[in-house]
């Protein structure tokens, strides 16, 4: 870094900026990520100048060339920061004044940092959050596909309390993530469209005397709208507390199919084996083979809840409009898209290469008591009461459980049970009975594997993937 130019507030403030308030205010180390889309917005507010009669002809393409000659610079990495670039804003304003001389010192003409930040970070979360949700729209495709491949044999235990309850066809467990994400997505399309304001105009808090034109400004950028209100415009940051809230939940959505993992590919479950390309070892244990991208799926969730709770401390004090507070929204949005972005392509490509091992499955699931309740809807539908079947079938598995006969055996003993009760401890016959719609047996699984199909191409289509 070189030391030129003072800071842009030369004038009201003569004494040069100490090093520790330029090290503690500072946010160029990570608003740099902003550099695009505040060249983006500055083009825009350089065209919304030259409309409104203030850049003539000339001053627009040199400020233009200045702004392409900068994007040049910081894509190519040889853009030389200097000290006093507080802030990404500064830097890009500096430079360019530096190339176009007195036509880029009038780029921030009716223009204030408040704005321009609110501008530049609701462009990057349109691109970013967009990008969210075609990766959890592509996590989807994957367990759609995984699903749709699995066959009708192939079932396991549905759990409940973590005890096995009722069995489940493979698919309809990987589609009850599949709807989790499909809400994921769902509540990014929401968000990105509440945040689809353009905040260009306000100016620090009140507008401007100068003859600027914010409808159209936000046109030019491709907002939906403009702001309806200046010291909201620059004070408001609820789309950033929405983007974390939304990227939270889908981070929690991921540890909680994370942990199952680790479950399923213990060797006490044994139900799935991660491929090598996904799985880790350990530097000590040579026999280890451990679902490392699973747990940190699980672990990163804590970090990005901390995001969420922390930038909402931050807001909860902060009076109209810009406070300086604000600038520590950009550390936690980042932070919390760029996890959920890696965990969501890990995670895929955990599921893609996944082999499931359907034998263990069906042996956890083939065990005489999961048709418990088939056996009390049985009796009712001989006419006992359900709350008297639930008993009778109850104290049936109570028997069992004390090791003598097995609950088919006790079971097929019971003369209250019709003749045919015991087909219901045919192999995987729980499963098979499981016909209403959204169960978990094959005609209703089949019918949801065509609703998730008609869900993806939906969202695809709003995704423009
Ligand atoms: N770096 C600042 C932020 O991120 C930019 C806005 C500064 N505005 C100001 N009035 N100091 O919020």
């Amino acid at each position: 870094m070189t030391d030129v130019p003072g800071p842009l507030w030369r004038g009201r403030i003569v004494e040069p900026p100490s090093d520790d308030l330029l090290r503690f205010t500072e946010s160029l180390s990570f608003d740099v990520a902003l550099a695009a889309d505040d060249i983006e917005g500055s083009r825009a507010h350089v065209r919304g100048l030259g409309r409104a009669g203030l850049l003539d002809d000339g001053e627009i393409d040199a400020v233009l060339r200045a702004l392409d000659t900068v994007a040049e610079e910081l894509r190519a990495g040889s853009f030389q920061f200097v000290r006093t670039d507080e802030d990404i804003h500064t830097a890009v304003e500096r430079r360019v004044t530096e190339i176009a001389g007195s036509a880029g010192a009038k780029l921030h003409t009716g223009r204030s940092r408040n704005d321009q930040v609110a501008t530049d970070l609701r462009l990057w979360l349109r691109r970013e959050g967009h990008a969210c949700a075609v990766r959890t729209h592509l996590l989807q495709a994957t367990l759609l596909d995984r699903a749709a491949s699995a066959g009708e044999d192939d079932y396991l235990p549905g759990y409940t309390h973590l005890q096995r309850a009722q069995p489940v066809l493979l698919a309809h467990h990987l589609l009850a993530h599949f709807w989790a994400f499909a809400r994921d997505v769902d509540r990014w399309r929401d968000a990105l469209t509440r945040a689809d304001v353009s905040p260009l105009g306000a100016g620090a808090l009140a507008g401007s005397s100068l003859p600027l034109d914010p409808d159209a400004v936000a046109e030019d950028l491709g907002f939906a709208r403009r702001f309806e209100n200046s010291l909201d415009a620059v004070s408001d940051r609820d789309f950033v507390a929405e983007a974390l809230f939304v990227a939270a939940l889908e981070q929690v959505h991921l540890s909680r199919v994370g942990e199952e993992l680790v479950l399923w590919s213990s060797e006490e479950f044994g139900f799935v084996r991660i491929a090598d390309a996904y799985a880790t070892g350990s530097s000590m244990m040579p026999n280890k083979k451990n679902p490392d991208i699973a747990e940190l799926a699980r672990g990163k969730a804590g970090r990005v809840l901390g995001n969420l709770t922390g930038f909402l401390a931050t807001l909860k004090g902060l009076p109209l409009s810009y406070n300086r507070d604000l600038q520590e929204d950009k550390e936690p949005l980042f932070d919390a898209l760029s996890t959920l972005s890696l965990s969501l392509v890990a995670l895929r490509g955990v599921f893609d290469t996944l082999e499931f091992v359907p034998e263990r499955m069906r042996a956890a699931a083939d065990v005489d008591v999961v048709a418990a309740t088939d056996v009390a809807e049985q009796l009712v539908r001989e006419g006992m009461p359900f709350r008297d079947a639930h008993a009778a079938v109850g104290s049936m598995v109570r028997e069992a459980s004390s090791g003598e006969r097995s609950f088919a055996e006790v079971a097929a003993a019971d003369d209250r049970l019709g003749p045919d009760a015991h087909d219901a401890f045919l192999a995987g016959e729980a499963v098979r009975r499981r016909s209403t719609p959204g169960g978990a047996g094959p005609a209703p699984v089949s019918a949801q594997l065509d609703q998730a199909r008609v869900r993806l191409a939906d969202q695809a289509t709003w995704l423009r993937v």
